[in-house]
């Protein structure tokens, strides 16, 4: 029997039964349905709208059904519509009158938001918890590798010298960025829905700042029509996931790229990587192409919520439902990718070797040559020319500016001497980009100074 049967003369069908069930996807939000009515039951008992002993018996019952749950005792079944109807069902199942007291002043509509966002709330804070985690690892890796030489790349053309340290602080930055943005959505989302009823509010003398404050809410929403059908909360959530899932996914395709024998810049763990059913030689990063494969689904993710929400009427409708599968399965994926990510990435073999060959080859000090004779009088766009035809011309003799006799060098300026050498020399070029923010050891480990710093204030 439905908790809603009074007004039907029929069961519902068996089939609009399991369409309509939310229950298979939203128990996992059962220990926060739990706190929220808890929250309510006290707040009810405080302003004299149901009696103290009917609370108290509403929140031992409700502990109980929690402790059962959490130990496998009580199963949820799939009769109950939600896990809102399930609880309140197995509630009064257990403690009689009392427990069909507990929906006074309440709807499942300002129920489920605030579930909802009391559920999401703890998914932002374990994301990033693995943040950090990530960020601590990548922190260690550029110092490591703070003065290890690669080729930087535009247009994945060999560009101008970097560091190894310097590229991982790349990626450093835009996890921070994660991070804000997932603290910023969390401040918004942390307004409390309950007392908004169905959409009108309700008579009762209801205290909802007493609700926000047992639950940890900033606020009472500002408005009842407003608290049960924004949605904003989810699809701010999904669209900070699906940027960070995009980050990943940068960062996988390089490893991809690292990885390969054209490159050969890392070797990831054997533990991290998989073989082939058919090719005896092949280690493949299949972690990285699921990850950078999971961040189109997180984009469907995203894309189901902003759809789903672009036409619905004020207030609550059922398609609102849908918003779970959604959201749960973008925080699941960068959970998932996440775990997996960080112990990757700390059990990789960097290359420096092969990082610095692969610098010496492709003309990257070529600018820097310009820069030589910019510094010497010419004007840069002189100076420019001039160094791409001594590239030609090394093209054609099959060798590096470096290797250029002096002789050659001055049949195209007066301007070289041989101090020339050094300062194309790749670890001149590397250590003297000391501009803020740029690839030499020194700045670097100035810029992993400021992102510990940051990520103090971040998590404090
Ligand atoms: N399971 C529903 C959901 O997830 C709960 C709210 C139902 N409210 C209603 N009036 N049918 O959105």
């Amino acid at each position: 029997m439905k908790l809603w049967a009074g007004r039907f003369q029929k069961e519902t069908d068996d089939r609009v039964n399991s369409f309509n069930t939310s229950l298979p996807f939203d128990r996992r939000m059962y220990a926060h349905d739990v706190a929220g009515s808890m929250a309510h039951a006290k707040m009810l008992a405080a302003q004299g709208i149901i009696a103290a002993e009917d609370a108290e018996k509403i929140l031992a019952g409700l502990a109980g059904i929690q402790a059962d749950i959490e130990s496998g005792k009580l199963t949820t079944d799939n009769d109950a519509e939600d896990i809102h109807m399930f609880i309140e069902a197995e509630l009064t199942a257990r403690i009689g009158d009392a427990g069909k007291r507990l929906h006074t002043a309440r709807s499942r509509n300002d129920q489920v938001a605030v579930d909802t966002r009391l559920y999401l709330r703890d998914e932002i804070d374990s994301l990033n918890a693995l943040l950090r985690e990530l960020i601590e690892t990548l922190l260690k890796k550029a110092e490591a590798y703070a003065d290890a030489i690669m080729p930087g790349y535009t247009h994945l053309q060999r560009a101008q010298p970097i560091t190894f340290g310097h590229h991982l602080m790349a990626y450093v930055s835009m996890l921070l960025r994660d991070v804000e943005r997932m603290n910023d959505c969390r401040r918004r989302m942390n307004v409390m829905p309950l007392g908004s009823g169905a959409l009108a509010g309700t008579t009762y003398p209801i205290d909802r700042r007493m609700t926000a404050e047992l639950l940890g809410f900033d606020e009472p929403c500002a408005n009842s029509l407003d608290g049960v059908s924004d949605r904003d909360f989810c699809i701010e959530l999904a669209s900070a996931i699906s940027i960070a899932m995009m980050h990943l996914s940068r960062f996988s395709e390089e490893i991809i790229l690292w990885c390969s024998w054209e490159f050969r810049f890392i070797e990831l763990d054997d533990g991290f990587t998989t073989g082939s059913s058919i090719m005896p030689q092949k280690k493949n990063a299949d972690v990285t192409e699921l990850i950078r494969g999971k961040t189109g689904r997180v984009y469907g993710d995203l894309m189901t919520l902003l759809t789903m929400m672009k036409g619905l009427p004020l207030a609550y409708n059922k398609d609102m439902q849908e918003d779970k599968e959604a959201i749960f399965d973008a925080v699941d994926t960068l959970r998932e990718c996440l775990v997996t990510f960080i112990p990757m990435l700390d059990t990789m073999t960097v290359k420096r070797e092969n990082m610095r060959m692969a610098a010496a080859k492709g003309f990257i000090n070529a600018t820097d040559l310009a820069d030589y004779l910019t510094k010497k009088g010419m004007p840069f766009r002189d100076a420019y020319k001039i160094s791409g035809s001594l590239v030609g011309w090394c093209v054609q003799n099959d060798t590096v500016l470096e290797d250029i006799p002096l002789e050659t060098l001055r049949t195209y300026s007066s301007l070289f001497d041989a101090d020339v050498y050094d300062a194309i020399a790749l670890e001149t070029c590397v250590r003297t980009r000391v501009s803020e923010g740029g690839p030499s050891p020194e700045s670097v480990l100035r810029q992993i100074e400021t992102a510990k710093q940051k990520l103090e204030v971040l998590f404090s």
